[in-house]
This record gives structure tokens, C-alpha cells and sequence, in this order.
């Protein structure tokens, strides 16, 4: 038997950087399944450069001709003001907002000690700032109808770092925080929140991937972004790796650790000598937020030795 198809019939959509790209495949996608889309682009070079309306016209076109509807916002996602315009957009044009992909990037990339400050403001006002600016007014949209999917795109520049890529890498593990928060503070209001770091062949990759190149398109990373943004999708506070056909989970795990005591504090060496208990990672746990952490740490006090703490 089929699957049961995932439509997004009703659902509005507001997709950041969608002028090409990923991002491209993401509107084009949702607008084939019934979602009706704010094509955001800047239309700037991959530096952040410039700007022009034809990314984000060319999409909303395409989308037109396939029967679909869409409207084009040309707003800088950096500018503070920009996701206030494109929510209103969203609900003036179709009614609501029910979906967000923060997907717009650019690249400045140099090594550490050359990266100007400009270099680096311009890369987290985009990526990180340009997250912010857009879902908090979304967010406030989608708390008073009680339902809202949000997706971030990060990266393994950020996740797992990646030489000349400070600025970078930086942004995209804060978003990775954001989202963490967002769907602890939306869970309630039917709001979920999830991370992708994809792997694409695209204008900002296509000399950085090599032989790699011909098999990463786009299209292969876009059925985990619009799974994620589905109704059918109740995951949130999780993170995926997609691309060239390959779909997994990245996660944040904690070890179990090695316990010096309640009300103990060892030496400096002491906790030397067990670095490798520490770092130990079989039988990692994956928290659902800090509250958890906190709560492991309330039980393993609770059911230790009350000690006293050592001068
Ligand atoms: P791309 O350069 O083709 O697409 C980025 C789009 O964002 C462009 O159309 C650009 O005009 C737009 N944009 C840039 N600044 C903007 C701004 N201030 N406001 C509105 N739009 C703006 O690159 P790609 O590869 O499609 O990247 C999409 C996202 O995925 C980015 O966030 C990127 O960092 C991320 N990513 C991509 C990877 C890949 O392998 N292609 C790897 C990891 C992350």
C-alpha cells in the first residue's frame, strides 16, 4: 500500500534565500504540494554582495507556471524589519503563516586571523540574526493559531567545524541553540522546531565539494527539509544530515560521566585520572532540554552518599 501522501493544502509557507538553490527546491516542492509561498530572496552574490529581484521573481514564476501561488519578497533577511514585512505578507496574500525555512546564506571565508570584523558581522547578521529577525514575528503568528514547523539550515561547518570557516560555523551552531529553544517554548502551541545541515552542489559549494560534486543535488536534500515541515512531522529539537541520498541524525549526547561524590570536589588530578571515564561515550543520553539535565543530576544526587565538600 502507498504511503499516505503529505500535502500542505491550507499551509502558507515563508522560505528565506529561496531565489536558487536549496532553497529554490524547498518552494518549488512545498508549492507543488498545495503550500502557498513567500519566495524570499536578496538576489546578492554568494559574499552578500549586491541584490536584485530576479532570484526570488524567477521562482514565483516557475511556481505560477506549475499552478501553484506564490509572492516574492526581495527584503534582506538582516534587516530587523524584514520578517515582520514578510509575515505580513504571508497573512495579507494567504491568511496565515504556518511554515518557516530559515535558509538564506552567504560565505565570507578566511582563517581566523583574517577575519575582519565586517567578515564576521556580515555572515551572523544573515545567518543567525537574519533567523531571528524573521521567526520571532512568525512565531507570535503561529502561538495564537497553535500550530507552526520551523526548519533552520545549519551546517556541518558549524556542527563539526571546518578550517576558514570561524564566522560560519559559529552562525550555524547558533541556530542550531535557537532552534533548540523555539521548540522547548513552542511544544505547547503545536509549534515544532527541527535543524538540517544538508550537502548540496550549489553556487556556494561547487568548488569546495570535489568529486563529491556530481553526486549532491539539491533535490536529493529537499524531501527531508519538507518532511520536517509537514504536519505529519511531529519531531522537534532534533537535527539531520541530508545529502547525496545519505539521511541521518546528528545529536547532542551527554556521557554518562564520572561522579567524584555528592557535596564532593575533587582534586585536579584526581579528575585527571578518570578523563577517560569522562569522555567515556557508551551509554550517552539525548536530553529534550537543560530542565532534563538537571533532573538526571537531582536523581544521581539523590541516590548518592551525602559527603561534605572537601577544602
Ligand atoms: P545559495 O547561495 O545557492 O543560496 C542562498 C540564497 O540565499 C541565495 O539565493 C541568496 O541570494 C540568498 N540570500 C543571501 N543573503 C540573503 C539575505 N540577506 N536575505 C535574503 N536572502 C539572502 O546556497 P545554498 O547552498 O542553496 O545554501 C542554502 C543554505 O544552506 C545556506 O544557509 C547555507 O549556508 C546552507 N548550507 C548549504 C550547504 C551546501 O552544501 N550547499 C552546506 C551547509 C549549509
Amino acid at each position: 500500500m502507498a504511503d499516505a501522501p503529505i500535502t500542505f493544502d491550507g499551509r502558507v509557507a515563508i522560505v528565506t534565500g529561496a531565489g536558487g538553490g536549496l532553497g529554490r527546491e524547498y518552494a518549488l516542492e512545498l508549492a507543488r504540494r498545495g503550500a502557498r509561498v513567500v519566495v524570499n530572496d536578496l538576489g546578492g552574490a554568494v559574499d552578500g554582495s549586491g541584490g536584485s529581484a530576479r532570484a526570488a521573481d524567477a521562482v514565483v514564476a516557475e511556481i505560477a507556471s506549475g499552478g501553484g501561488e506564490a509572492v516574492a519578497s526581495y527584503d534582506s533577511v538582516a534587516d530587523p524589519d524584514s520578517g515582520a514585512a514578510m509575515v505580513e505578507t504571508a497573512i495579507d496574500r494567504f491568511g496565515s503563516v504556518d511554515i518557516v525555512i530559515n535558509n538564506a546564506g552567504i560565505l565570507r571565508d578566511r582563517s581566523f586571523p583574517n577575519q575582519t570584523v565586517d567578515d564576521v558581522d556580515a555572515v551572523l547578521d544573515v545567518h543567525l540574526r537574519g533567523a531571528f529577525n524573521v521567526s520571532r514575528p512568525a512565531f507570535t503568528a503561529m502561538k495564537e493559531r497553535g500550530y507552526g514547523r520551523f526548519v533552520f539550515a545549519s551546517s556541518n561547518s558549524g556542527l563539526l567545524g571546518n578550517f576558514g570557516q570561524t564566522n560560519y560555523g559559529a552562525a550555524k551552531m547558533g541556530l542550531v541553540g535557537l532552534s533548540n529553544v523555539l521548540a522547548i517554548e513552542g511544544a505547547k502551541y503545536g509549534i515544532r522546531s527541527n535543524v538540517i545541515a544538508p550537502v548540496a552542489r550549489t553556487r556556494m559549494t561547487e568548488e569546495l565539494l570535489g568529486p563529491l560534486a556530481e553526486y549532491v543535488h539539491p533535490a536529493q536534500v529537499m524531501p527531508m527539509v519538507v518532511y520536517l515541515a509537514s504536519e505529519a512531522c511531529e519531531l522537534t529539537h532534533e537535527i539531520f544530515s541530508a545529502g547525496a541520498g545519505r539521511y541521518a541524525r546528528f545529536f547532542v549526547g551527554l556521557t554518562p560521566g564520572w561522579f567524584a561524590g555528592a557535596r564532593r570536589q575533587p582534586s585536579v588530578e584526581e579528575l585527571a585520572e578518570h578523563i577517560a571515564d569522562i569522555r567515556a561515550t557508551e551509554g550517552f543520553s539525548i536530553y529534550s532540554g537543560a530542565g532534563e539535565e538537571l533532573q538526571r543530576l537531582g536523581t544521581l544526587l539523590a541516590g548518592a552518599d551525602d559527603g561534605t565538600v572537601s577544602e
